[in-house]
C-alpha cells in the first residue's frame, strides 16, 4: 500500500539517492521536507508524570491538576513550560463496547476532558499515552493504537488533547515506519493540532525517516536519573544533530531534575546540556515535592532561551578529549551558545576559541555564564575551570 511509497516519493522528491546512502546523507543534510503540522517549532516544554510516579496510584487527576496549578503559580507557564503530558496507565484495561479508550475511573473519575478543560483553563495543554502496539508497556495490558489508530486519534481529539506519545511496546514486528505514519495520518485526520511524539528509543534509526512523520523522536531507551545513564544518553542523542530543526527534534527523554541520585552538577549538566541539544524540556519531578533548588534549576531562563531559541540548530561537539567536551549552538542573532562539560572524576579547565565555537571575527566579545550571570570580555578565548561532571555555560556574542 502506498504509506511506504510515499515515504519513498518524499525521500526522492528532496534529491536525495535512495539505497544505503540516504541514511548517512540525512545524518549531515537536514530534511527537506519535516512534518508540516507547524507545531513545536521550538523544543516542546512541559511535563510527564512517568520518571516520578511510574504507574503508581498518585498518578490521578488530583496530580494533573496540582501540576498545572503549580505551573501557574511558581512561574513555570510563564517561563514557557506549557505542556501538561499524562503516561501510561491512564486508562482501563479494555476497551469499550464500541471499541474507545476508556480512562481509568479510580485515576480519572471525571475522564480526560475534564482533565483537559481544567489544564486548558490554566492557559496550558494536555498531553496523552498510548503505544504503537497491541498493549502499552505496562504488565496490566492496557490497550495500543495498533490497528486503531483513527479511533484512538478522533478520541484525543474530542477529549481535547494537544499532544500524543506513541510507544513502542507490543509492536508485533510490524515496521516501525508503517506504524508511525498511520497514527501521524491518523492525527491529520482529526483536524486539531496534536504535537505528535514517537518513542520507539532510537531501535530503526528514526532520525532517517522521523523528521517527516513526528514532531519529535526518542533517540534513545529510557533514561534513569543517574549519572551513567544520562552520560550515555548524551553521547547517543548529540550525534544526531543535522536533523534537528523547527517542528522536528531529536528526544533524549524527559528530565530527571530533582529525581534519583544526580548531584548538583549533575543536574547543571543535565539541564544546560539538554538545552543546548535543543531537546524537549519535559519535566520529570514531581513538582508538588520539589525542592526550591529544583524550581531554580528548572527555571533558569538563560539556559531555557537556548533551548528555545528561533532557529531551532542542535548544538554540536567541536571538540572531544580525554572527558573534556566543547558543544557550540548557532543562535538566530549570531550569538553561540558554548558549553564546556567535564565527564571526568575532577575539576578540570576547559577552553576553546570564538573562532572555533563559529563566531564572526570580532576584536572583542562578551560572554555570559548562564548560571552564574558574570560576563566578562574576551579577545576569543573561552575558557573555565568545570567541576567534575559539571557544565559551564555561555552565551558568547561578538562586539
Ligand atoms: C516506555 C517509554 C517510557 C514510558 C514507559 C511507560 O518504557 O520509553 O518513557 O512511557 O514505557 O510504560
Amino acid at each position: 500500500m502506498p504509506r511506504p511509497r510515499r515515504l519513498i516519493a518524499a525521500l526522492a522528491a528532496t534529491g536525495l539517492a535512495l539505497g544505503g546512502i540516504v541514511g548517512s546523507v540525512l545524518l549531515t543534510a537536514p530534511p527537506a521536507s519535516a512534518l508540516a503540522n507547524g507545531l513545536a517549532l521550538t523544543p516542546p516544554m512541559g511535563f510527564n508524570n512517568w520518571n516520578s510516579t511510574q504507574c503508581r496510584a498518585d498518578f490521578n487527576e488530583s496530580m494533573v491538576k496540582g501540576i498545572a496549578d503549580i505551573f501557574v503559580a511558581r512561574g513555570l507557564k510563564a517561563a514557557g513550560y506549557q505542556y501538561v503530558n499524562l503516561d501510561d496507565c491512564w486508562a482501563e484495561t479494555t476497551r469499550d463496547s464500541s471499541g474507545h479508550l476508556v480512562p481509568s475511573h479510580t485515576r480519572f473519575p471525571h475522564g480526560i476532558k475534564a482533565v483537559a478543560d481544567y489544564v486548558h483553563s490554566k492557559g496550558l495543554k494536555l498531553g496523552i499515552y498510548t503505544s504503537a502496539g497491541t498493549h502499552t508497556c505496562n504488565k496490566a495490558g492496557f490497550p495500543g493504537g495498533l490497528g486503531h489508530e483513527q479511533t484512538d486519534a478522533n478520541t484525543f481529539a474530542s477529549w481535547g488533547v494537544d499532544y500524543l506519545k506513541y510507544d513502542n511496546c507490543n509492536n508485533q514486528n510490524v515496521d516501525a515506519v508503517k506504524r508511525y505514519t498511520a497514527m501521524r495520518d491518523a492525527l491529520k485526520k482529526t483536524g486539531r493540532p496534536i504535537v505528535y511524539s514517537i518513542c520507539e528509543w532510537g531501535k530503526n534509526k528514526p532520525w532517517n525517516w522521523a523528521p517527516n512523520v513526528g514532531n519529535l523522536w526518542r533517540t534513545t531507551g529510557d533514561i534513569s536519573p543517574n549519572w551513567t545513564r544520562m552520560l550515555s544518553i548524551i553521547n547517543a542523542n548529540s550525534s544526531h544533530a543535522s536533523v534537528a530543526g523547527p517542528g522536528h527534534w531529536n528526544d533524549p527523554d524527559m528530565l530527571e531534575i530533582g529525581n534519583g541520585s544526580l548531584s548538583n552538577a549533575e543536574q547543571v549538566t543535565h539541564f544546560s546540556l539538554w538545552a543546548e541539544m535543543a531537546a524537549p524540556l519535559l519535566i520529570g519531578t514531581d513538582l508538588r515535592k520539589a525542592s526550591q533548588h529544583t524550581f531554580d534549576i528548572l527555571s533558569n531562563r538563560d539556559v531555557i532561551a537556548i533551548d528555545q531559541d528561533s532557529l531551532g540548530k542542535q548544538g554540536v561537539i567541536i571538540s572531544s578529549s580525554g572527558g573534556l567536551v566543547v558543544f557550540t549552538k548557532q543562535l538566530a542573532n549570531g550569538d553561540r551558545a558554548v558549553a564546556l562539560f567535564n565527564e571526568t572524576g575532577g575539576t578540570r579547565t576547559i577552553s576553546t576559541t570564538a573562532a572555533k565555537a563559529g563566531l564572526k571575527s570580532a576584536s572583542s566579545y562578551t560572554l555570559k555564564d548562564l548560571w552564574s550571570k558574570a560576563t566578562r570580555t574576551t579577545s576569543g578565548a573561552i575558557s573555565a575551570s568545570v567541576p567534575s561532571h559539571g557544565t559551564v555555560i555561555f552565551r558568547v556574542s561578538a562586539n
